[in-house]
């Protein structure tokens, strides 16, 4: 079956109103379990399905990236206080047709450097959704995340990546935002009308090698620095794009 782009599009906002939510939720005292079992409450009150659930055994409907998590937390029993960051990354469909975004937020009083950083991948995010439109390369906008991100000697992951999103959660092409690993098919794709595409910074305030927890998917920088991630889901327009998880 091929997706449905207005169905897209009512994941994207539902998600946009979930993540706005948990946001707010995500305060100094908050265990993030509690979190956790808020996202499902949300998602049945959205009537979306949380993707991320039982996807290839992941047990969780967020990724909850705490301090020197990077990618794939799984929520767990910690609780926030001021000066961590908490990134919150999920995946939700209606209908089948999925979108997926990410946030990650200072908690409390953080400190200037670790907010410069955010706002930093953020923008790296934000310069590389301004340039898609119908005959833009996939490297084009690698080139743009990493530039960003080195220019303020931020380490952009080589291990993890932006993707394609339909009716599956990753698909064809991938969209890396360090140009250490933009080469092959993906990195030539030429975007054209009606792609819809996850773009996604996601960097490390120091070295964003990682190593995976026990539990299989928890990915922890290994020098313990800070993570951050930025993901919005992008469709192809005529003249430029749309963004529907805004
Ligand atoms: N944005 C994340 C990604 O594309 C969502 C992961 S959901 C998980 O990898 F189930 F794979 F953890
Ligand atoms: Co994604």
């Amino acid at each position: 079956m091929n997706k449905n782009i207005d169905n897209m599009r009512i994941a994207g906002k539902a998600l946009r109103r979930i993540l706005d939510e948990l946001i707010k939720y995500s305060v100094p005292g908050r265990n993030l379990l509690e979190i956790e079992s808020y996202a499902r409450t949300l998602c049945e009150k959205e009537n979306v399905k949380p993707e991320c659930l039982n996807y290839h055994g992941y047990p969780a409907v967020l990724c909850l990236n705490h301090n020197n998590t990077l990618q794939h937390g799984i929520p767990r029993d910690v609780i926030l206080k001021s000066g961590d960051t908490l990134g919150i990354d999920t995946v939700v469909s209606y209908m089948g047709d999925m979108a997926d975004a990410a946030n990650t937020i200072p908690i409390g009083e953080a400190d200037s450097d670790k907010r410069m950083f955010l706002k930093s991948v953020k923008y790296a995010m934000d310069k590389a959704i301004a340039i898609v439109k119908p005959g833009v390369k996939i490297s084009s906008l690698t080139k743009i995340m990493d530039g960003v991100l080195r220019a303020n000697a931020y380490d952009p992951s080589s291990v993890f990546t932006g993707h394609g999103i339909g009716r599956k959660m990753h698909e064809f092409p991938e969209i890396p935002c360090s140009i250490e690993i933009c080469f092959g098919k993906s990195c030539q794709y030429v975007l054209k009308k009606d792609d819809t595409i996850a773009i996604e910074v996601i960097a490390s305030m120091g070295n964003s090698d990682v190593d995976i927890l026990k539990d299989g998917w928890t990915a922890v920088t290994k020098d313990n620095s800070r993570g951050g991630h930025f993901e919005h889901t992008v469709l192809v327009t005529e003249k430029g794009y749309e963004i529907l998880t805004l």
